[in-house]
């Protein structure tokens, strides 16, 4: 299991991580937006209230700062027995702290949850350019992705 460096530390997300950077670390993905504070703690709660379905984890560094984070969204089944499946979503690991395991950190924290919750698979969807990141997080290739934008 990788370690954290020194000081920093992996929680789940909060309320009040609209001030540490959390939706700057998600600019190292993709868009944003323009988010207000009162729209980003409504969609906390949302969240929140939707008990044991979304886990967001964020790592922060010694001085409190969001560097990296990531989420496992739980889906509950009726094929496979009422099966469970985890998707693996959103991860970023701010730029200039790339290329120190905090996103194996993060990517193994939340399959930690995804199997104490009872998910049979854990899947996301990736470019080709970061497959080689999670092969090293323990995922193979399996499907292909479609989608329809709206
Ligand atoms: N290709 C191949 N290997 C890689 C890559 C890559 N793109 N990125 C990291 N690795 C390797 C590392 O070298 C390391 O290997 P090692 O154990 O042999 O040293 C191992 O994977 C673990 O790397 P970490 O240091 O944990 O990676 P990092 O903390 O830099 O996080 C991440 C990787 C999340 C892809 C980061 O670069 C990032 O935030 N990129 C921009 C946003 C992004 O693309 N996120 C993923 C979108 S897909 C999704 O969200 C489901």
């Amino acid at each position: 299991t990788a370690q954290l460096p020194e000081g920093y530390r992996i929680r789940s997300l909060r309320s009040t991580d609209f001030a540490t950077g959390f939706l700057d670390c998600l600019r190292v993905l993709t868009t944003v937006g323009d988010i207000t504070e009162a729209a980003f703690v409504e969609r906390y709660e949302y969240f929140a209230k939707q008990s044991g379905t979304y886990f967001v984890l964020v790592i922060e560094d010694a001085a409190g700062k969001v560097v990296g984070t990531g989420a496992l969204v739980v889906e509950r089944k009726f094929i496979h027995n009422l099966g469970i499946v985890g998707h693996i979503e959103d991860i970023a690991v701010a730029k200039d702290q790339q290329g120190k395991k905090l996103g194996l950190r993060i990517i193994q924290a939340l399959d930690f949850i995804a199997e104490k919750v009872g998910c049979y698979k854990t899947i996301l969807d990736c470019s080709e350019a970061n497959e080689g990141f999670y092969v090293k997080c323990g995922f193979r290739r399996a499907g292909l992705e479609m989608a329809h934008y709206y």
